[in-house]
């Protein structure tokens, strides 16, 4: 599939015609009414619980729900790969790896300092999935750029991969090329269900079974 697809969607988003759009979820594992969406064909959940455009928050909650045959799963904060905030997230164990990422060409992109990312309780591998929930601080700006809260029109963008990294157990890995992507457009906004801001954020964590204290 590779990037057919993703280009596609890159061409439909800038014609301001896309089919997939997001919607409101409760996840049971964890009680967050999240706004996100999943992809048909490669089975991956997107959630994200953001604050709204009007305050001064820079985080947000998310969750990468994946089956176990995509190796890695990333998003693009930007909507693109290049110069924009990436996280890229894979299975190791029984826990979710996490890096943040950064790239300035299409090759691999580096490590990249300052956000703050925490794996919160449902964070989970088994057999068929793994899923990984998550505190994002300092998430929306990178250098070059940001996620517009109060846009209609931000779009966020996904990457995966079915073969490893090249060392699972450091956030620093190497790894291939993507063998899959896509774009959606805007799941930020579009949706009933806004989290105002912080508050709005800890109620939310606070209905998990294992009473997450930020
Ligand atoms: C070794 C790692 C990577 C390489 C070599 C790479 C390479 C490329 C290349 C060559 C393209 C242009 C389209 C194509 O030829 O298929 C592309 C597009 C793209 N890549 Fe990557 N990529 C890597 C990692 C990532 C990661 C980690 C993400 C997301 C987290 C990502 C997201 C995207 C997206 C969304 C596009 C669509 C076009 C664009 O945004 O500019 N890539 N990539």
């Amino acid at each position: 599939m590779g990037f057919t697809r993703l280009l596609t969607s890159l061409l439909a988003i800038s014609g301001s015609v896309l089919a997939q759009s997001s919607t409101s979820y409760t996840d049971p594992d964890n009680g967050i009414t999240f706004q996100g969406y999943t992809d048909t064909t490669t089975n991956v959940t997107y959630g994200f619980v953001f604050p709204s455009g009007s305050d001064s928050d820079d985080e947000f909650i998310g969750e990468i729900i994946s089956p176990v045959a995509n190796q890695w799963v990333g998003i693009c904060l930007g909507g693109t790969m290049l110069d924009n905030l990436l996280l890229v997230t894979w299975p190791y164990g029984d826990s979710v790896v996490y890096s943040p990422r950064y790239a300035t060409s299409y090759s691999l992109p580096a490590l990249y300092a300052g956000p703050t990312i925490t794996a919160l309780p449902s964070t989970t591998v088994n057999d068929t999935y793994w899923k990984f929930v998550y505190r994002c601080q300092n998430c929306t700006t990178w250098t070059g750029g940001s996620i517009d809260l109060t846009s209609t029109n931000s779009t966020l963008a996904w990457a995966l991969s079915t073969v490893a990294v090249d060392d699972p157990s450091d956030p620093d890995s190497a790894f291939a090329k993507h063998t899959d992507g896509s774009c959606h457009c805007n799941p930020f906004r579009s949706s009933a269900y806004q989290c105002s801001h912080r508050w709005c954020i800890l109620r939310e964590l606070l209905r998990c079974p294992e009473r997450v204290l930020l």
